[in-house]
């Protein structure tokens, strides 16, 4: 079979002012995202990730500027977008099988999501199956949702984004909590989805695999004025720029030099960039005693 590549659809805002009542997260911001590769946005907690996918998505709507998703306004690209959530954003305790989860995908803010059912035609019904049958989900589809794992949870939501088959794919830390296996298989399906024109947009804290697997990174920290670097992986992601996207204070260490956890008591993420480059960041904010809950 010959795959025919169609030029993917990008994403542009034009000096975009958006947040949450009470709390700007970002300021005339401009950026352009291509269509048809996979983009990572990277940056720390708080620095606006999720903000951005969700302005992308139309569910925040900016109080200045443009926001143009394959060159319509976020409400009209509806049918051709997906968005997976960050899963800690979602209420699990609503009453529904992870079936009646994907097929939300394929009928949400379509004039059929309330018939969607009654209204299924052969080609929803394969649409919903194949999302679930790529996620692994379809031994689960009769179970309750808040009876998922932390890694089922995100499959699902995976499946539920992919059921409407996207041309532009925006997902929140999809790979977080997932299995070696499951983190492969889906790294596949979307690297299958960009050679056939999607656009993939997806936030990571893993920088690991951004060399390995993104053709275009977005560095972010809205307290530092939005957007650091963007572009290529291999040529954006140096040690400045990482020092200015995470905010905390950052040393490259030697190759095979690397240690976790806390000999002094301070708490180390160590950033593993391809072969060539290892960086070992001190987390401040926990030293400090700011963030609750266990560190991951
Ligand atoms: N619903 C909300 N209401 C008010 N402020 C919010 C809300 N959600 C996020 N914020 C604030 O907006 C800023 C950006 O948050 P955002 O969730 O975009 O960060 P993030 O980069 O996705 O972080 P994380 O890596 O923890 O997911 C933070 O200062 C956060 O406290
Ligand atoms: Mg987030």
């Amino acid at each position: 079979m010959t795959i025919t590549r169609i030029a993917g659809a990008g994403v542009a805002l034009r000096d975009v002012t958006a947040g949450y009542p009470g709390h700007r997260v970002f300021e005339n911001l401009t950026l352009n995202i291509p269509g048809g590769v996979f983009t990572g946005i990277i940056g720390g907690n708080g620095s606006g990730k999720s903000t951005l996918l969700k302005t992308i998505a139309g569910l925040i709507k900016p109080s200045n500027g443009e926001v143009l998703v394959g060159g319509e306004p976020p409400e009209e690209a509806r049918s051709f977008l997906g968005y997976m959530p960050q899963v800690s954003n979602v209420d699990w305790r609503f009453p529904i099988t992870v079936r009646e989860l994907v097929e939300m995908g394929r009928y949400q803010f379509s004039w059929r999501s309330r018939l969607g059912r009654l209204l299924r035609t052969r080609e929803d019904q394969m649409a919903i199956e194949r999302a679930m049958e790529l996620m692994d989900v379809l031994d689960l589809r009769d179970r309750q949702i808040h009876e998922l794992s932390g890694g089922q949870r995100k499959r699902a939501l995976i499946a539920r984004a992919l059921a409407r088959q996207p041309r532009i794919l925006l997902l929140d830390e999809p790979s977080a909590a997932l299995d070696a296996i499951s983190d492969d298989q889906l790294f596949d399906v979307l690297c299958d989805l960009t050679e056939l024109g999607t656009s993939v947009i997806m936030t990571t804290h893993d920088l690991s695999t951004v060399l390995e697997h993104y053709a275009e990174v977005i560095c972010i920290n809205a307290a530092e004025g939005g957007i650091i670097a963007q572009g290529d992986p291999s040529s954006v992601l140096t040690e400045d720029v990482l020092r200015r996207t995470y905010g905390r204070e950052l040393a490259i260490v030697s190759r095979g030099d690397v240690h976790n956890g806390s000999s002094d008591g301070h708490d180390h993420h160590t950033l593993r960039l391809g072969d060539e480059l290892q960086l070992h960041m001190e987390d401040h904010e926990h030293q400090e005693g700011h963030r609750h809950g266990p560190t991951p």
